[in-house]
């Protein structure tokens, strides 16, 4: 299947990889992972600040992951219909922080959100580094 996800991945953490590997192996195949990572302009649109790592090398993290098989940037919420369309995706993946958000998108394919892992997110590694 082809699975489709999206996501910052700023300073990439355990929780990150923990989706992806889920989103690799959904349902006990070896899937197709395309992330749209969002774009550094994206992520100031939506979170007012700007990510610690650029697209480019966040792009160039995700890339290497064994998990993940195409990176493109996300620019908008309001192309994330044609985003699953270009990228022909069967199923559409994001952690349970999102539930039910993206349940418009069940017309074009199958949107499933997965358990999060607890207790860690980039805004926490920030918290804990500035506080250091
Ligand atoms: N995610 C997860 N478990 C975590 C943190 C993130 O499963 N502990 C998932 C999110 O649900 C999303 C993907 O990882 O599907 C990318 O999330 P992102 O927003 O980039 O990571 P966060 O660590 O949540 O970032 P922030 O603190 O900036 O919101």
């Amino acid at each position: 299947m082809r699975i489709i996800t999206f996501g910052t991945y700023d300073l990439i953490h355990i929780g990150h990889i923990n989706i992806l590997e889920k989103c690799k192996n959904f349902k006990g195949e070896e899937n197709t992972l395309i992330v749209g990572i969002s774009s550094d302009e994206f992520s100031f649109f939506k979170k007012q600040k700007y990510p610690i790592y650029s697209q480019e090398q966040r792009k160039k993290i995700l890339e290497s992951l064994i998990f993940v098989d195409s990176v493109f940037y996300e620019e908008s919420f309001e192309k994330k219909r044609d985003y699953i369309l270009e990228n022909k995706a069967d199923v559409f993946i994001m952690g349970d922080d999102w539930e039910g958000k993206f349940d418009e998108f069940n017309d074009i394919c199958k949107v499933v959100y997965l358990p999060r892992t607890p207790s860690i997110s980039t805004t926490e590694i920030v918290e804990v580094i500035k506080q250091k």
